[in-house]
């Protein structure tokens, strides 16, 4: 075993903290509180390579490993995890199922702009009725010979208006269930497609989330991803990736809120000392420190496993459960160390808290994960 990052690896990792520091922290409270999307921000994330760098290089993409795309999300979520979700959904969502599962042609078309950051790519799974019983798939794509004709509404959707490629998830053969489910790659500005409002959010606010509504949307067969009746199987397993960065994410939450409060309990004095020599709160650090290690391990684990090729949708599911619960657990814990400037937006930790959340909620609840862990744990 080698518990060394490569120097490349550390390359990127630098570059993200550096970006993350120069380019994010500016205004990241603001635009959480005006619940404005990071244009400019997300333009030299692009610039910089990181909306594709899973993506093979032949494709536009960074060729970068899964090991510097958890190193990055760490660093990038650690200030701004609005951005670090647009990043994860592009990488793992849709760049990765289209490499993945792609046609030559699907490839060309779409995945190409999408690695070479030209475009921005969103995933739709979630309905109103249909979030964590992702097999319940009410948007229809009924088959008219040579087109799709897609009719229904995706829930809480990332970068629904900042991209302009969609995967959608339909169900062409109710009778059929999960197996007569399709996916399909939709582009934006097609007739018949219509976004409600930009959501406001308890967290992550200036991410760029709404509902999208299809009306008689047409669809020609070649956007169809993989055999008819593939769409389930191809969500889940781009899911299994997807919860890797959404991992990494909330560890990058984590260690943000982690760092801070580091930082403030060696300046605070209290009862005529830095409160850091208090046991009270030395040991809420240690406890954290344990628990962002752990969190660490098991996205970096995952992310071993997916380079060799080995299966990883249980590890996945591993990381992203414990790093999203520790990351509300220790965020909770900064904002008790940082006290009343805990609670005030100024100190950074109250908004870390409020992001920690959603981990749990998004690209399956802690619950899904612990559904998935059991079933895997329990058929060996
Ligand atoms: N890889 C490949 N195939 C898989 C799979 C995986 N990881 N997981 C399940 N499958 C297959 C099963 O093998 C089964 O196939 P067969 O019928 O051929 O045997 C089929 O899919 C159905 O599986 P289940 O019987 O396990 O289905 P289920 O109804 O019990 O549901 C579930 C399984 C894990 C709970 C799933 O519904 C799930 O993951 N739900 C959560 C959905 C989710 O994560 N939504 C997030 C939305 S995306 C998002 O949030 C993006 C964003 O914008 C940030």
């Amino acid at each position: 075993m080698n518990f060394e990052y490569t120097e490349e690896q550390e390359m990127i990792r630098q570059s993200a903290r550096d970006f993350a520091e120069r380019e994010l922290l500016p205004g990241v409270n603001e635009r959480d509180a005006n619940a404005e999307f990071p244009e400019e921000q997300v333009k030299k994330l692009t610039e910089l390579g990181f909306m594709g760098m899973l993506t093979d290089v032949k494709y536009n993409g960074g060729g970068m490993d899964t090991v510097s795309y958890v190193l990055a999300m760490e660093e990038i979520s650690k200030v701004d995890s609005a951005v670090g979700v647009m990043m994860s959904v592009n990488n793992s969502l849709v760049n990765w199922g289209l490499e993945e599962y792609g046609t030559e042609e699907q490839i060309e078309k779409y995945l190409k702009p999408l690695a070479g950051g030209e475009k921005i790519g969103a995933f739709l799974l979630s309905e109103p009725e249909a979030g964590s019983d992702a097999t319940s798939q009410r948007t229809k794509a009924d088959d008219k010979g040579d087109y799709y004709l897609l009719n229904g509404v995706k829930n809480w959707i990332t970068n629904a208006n900042c991209a302009s490629v969609y995967l959608v998830i339909a169900q062409t053969h109710p009778e059929k269930k999960h197996k007569g489910i399709n996916a399909f790659i939709v582009e934006k500005d097609w007739e018949g497609i219509s976004l409600g409002p930009h959501e406001d959010k308890m967290g992550m606010r200036s991410s760029d989330t709404h509902s999208v509504m299809f009306t008689d949307v047409k669809v020609p067969k070649e956007n169809r991803i993989g055999e008819d009746g593939f769409g389930f199987k191809f969500a889940m397993k781009t899911l299994d990736g997807g919860r890797l960065g959404i991992a990494s994410q909330a560890l990058g939450i984590a260690s943000g809120a982690y760092e801070r409060a580091l930082q403030y309990s060696k300046e605070r004095k209290a009862f005529g000392t830095e409160i850091a020599n208090h046991q009270a709160i030395a040991f809420k650090l240690s406890d954290m420190a344990v628990k962002i290690e752990n969190a660490r391990n098991l996205c970096l684990k995952c992310a071993w496993l997916k380079d060799n090729g080995k299966p990883y949708g249980f590890a996945s599911a591993m990381a992203k459960q414990y790093a999203a619960d520790i990351a509300m657990e220790v965020t909770t814990e900064a904002v008790q160390i940082l006290g009343g400037y805990g609670y005030v937006r100024e100190y950074h930790v109250e908004r870390l808290m409020r992001e920690a959340k959603l981990t749990q909620i998004y690209e399956g609840t802690s619950e899904i994960q612990k559904i998935v862990i059991s079933r895997t744990i329990l058929a060996d």
